[in-house]
């Protein structure tokens, strides 16, 4: 099967029964940690064998960032790719020093050899074939965002889970140590009461091919780039907004080109962000809480070099806090082998997409209607489960 013809695309989602059993260990909390003013790149404690990985597609982010991150990692080997063209995944290989190459996803899936697989597809086919790969017996790293509903983000999760291989989603900008710092800053409480959270990331999409701004695909601006907004501001608040709005510019298409959302939240905390495939390259986040604001710049792809947060403190003081150049893709690569080989909770797991997708799929619906606003329901999170993707809507 080729990623044209995809398991279960269109229909629901099934589950088939576990081929294995693999226990997953207790999950470790992670430690808080204050932000301080240099940050060297985390050392990840992963043992045992490095894991080996299968890449599902020869897509332009796995060529580009992941397949190379891949061969940087330290618990990380690249084996295989597969692509719906023979010619297609030797090309990849050649270039990228690859071993196997498939001429199909599911023949690679049944190489025993491969441990976990990357799913760079487009975002419609993530969930249909993370769920053939669970099925696989194989571990999943998911390009973001995970699905295209929190309900698929559960049925993912629940694939998972049957078959004993674990589950990530692939927001790699959650492993730079400049995220992690600032939001466990913000989270701590040191800028008070949060009151603001605004962020922004566009980008211009030039090819009309693009699968950006194909509709069936899963495209469009509030998922392509307004995800890493919505993902970011729910990380920094720790809780999902009660109320949103969204107004939106459509693309010929059928997909958003551009989108501005306001989220409330229950208590004195608004959130706002805007996300474009037709304007200039910009990304930031900034937090405003009642004693202090955070923020920065190329906050979600910012590269290997050095980057920076600005702290700016209620008397108005500015402090800059530096970050040594990291790959966040291959600490996003080592944390999955501490996932998988440590039965560490994964950072940005199905249940963190589900709350994501959550936010999305109110948006879309505002979006849709006007903007108009539309109240989520409470979350349910239980043991084994994600929160509930059902959508209230109506006013605030
Ligand atoms: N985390 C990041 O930094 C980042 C950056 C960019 C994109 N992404 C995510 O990564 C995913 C892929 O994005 P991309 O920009 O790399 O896309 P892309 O270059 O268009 O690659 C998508 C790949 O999916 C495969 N595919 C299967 N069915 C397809 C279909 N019907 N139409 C088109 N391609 C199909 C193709 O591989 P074969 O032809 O080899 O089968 C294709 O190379 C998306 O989910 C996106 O959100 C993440």
């Amino acid at each position: 099967m080729d990623g044209r013809a995809a398991p279960h695309a269109g229909g629901a989602l099934r589950l088939r029964g576990p081929r294995r059993d693999t226990p997953v260990d207790a999950h470790r909390l992670d430690r808080a940690r204050a932000l301080s003013t240099i940050v060297e790149p985390a050392d990840t404690p992963s043992e045992g064998r490095p894991i080996r990985w299968g890449i599902l597609g020869t897509a332009g982010i796995a060529r580009a960032a992941v397949a190379p991150a891949i061969h940087a990692s330290r618990h990380g080997t690249l084996l295989a790719v597969a692509s719906r063209s023979a010619q297609s995944s030797e090309r990849f290989a050649a270039d990228l020093g690859i071993e196997r190459t498939y001429g199909s996803y599911d023949a690679l899936l049944t190489d025993p050899d491969v441990e976990a697989v990357y799913i760079p597809l487009p975002n419609a086919l993530h969930a249909p074939w993370t769920i053939r790969a669970a099925e696989a017996g194989k571990h999943v790293l998911c390009e973001k965002p995970l699905a295209l509903s929190a309900a698929e983000c559960r049925v993912m999760q629940s694939a998972a889970e049957l078959h004993g291989v674990r589950l990530v989603e692939a927001f790699m900008y959650r492993y730079h140590p400049r995220t992690v710092r600032a939001i466990e800053h913000v989270r701590s409480g040191s800028l008070g009461p949060l009151r603001t959270i605004r962020s922004t990331f566009s980008f211009v999409v030039r090819r009309a091919d693009d699968i950006r701004l194909d509709a069936a695909l899963g495209g469009g601006a509030l998922m392509d780039v307004g995800c890493y907004c919505v993902n970011v501001t729910l990380a920094m608040a720790g809780r999902s907004p009660r109320t949103v709005q969204a107004v939106s510019i459509r693309h010929p298409g059928g997909v958003d080109r551009s989108l501005a959302a306001t989220l409330a939240f229950d208590d004195d905390l608004v959130a706002q962000f805007t996300c474009s495939l037709d304007a200039a390259r910009t990304e930031s986040f900034e937090v405003i809480g009642r004693d202090g604001r955070l923020e920065a710049s190329q906050a979600f792809l910012p590269g290997a070099a050095t980057t920076r947060a600005l702290w700016t403190a209620g008397d108005g003081t500015t402090t800059p806090f530096e970050f040594a150049g990291v790959d966040q893709y291959a600490l996003m690569i080592d944390h999955v082998a501490d996932v998988v080989r440590r039965g560490e909770a994964p950072r940005t797991g199905a249940e963190d997409a589900a709350r994501t997708l959550q936010v999305i799929e109110a948006l879309h619906a505002s979006a849709r209607d006007g903007g108009r606003p539309v109240t989520l329901q409470r979350a349910r999170v239980t043991s084994g489960s994600v929160g509930s993707a059902t959508i209230h809507e109506g006013g605030a």
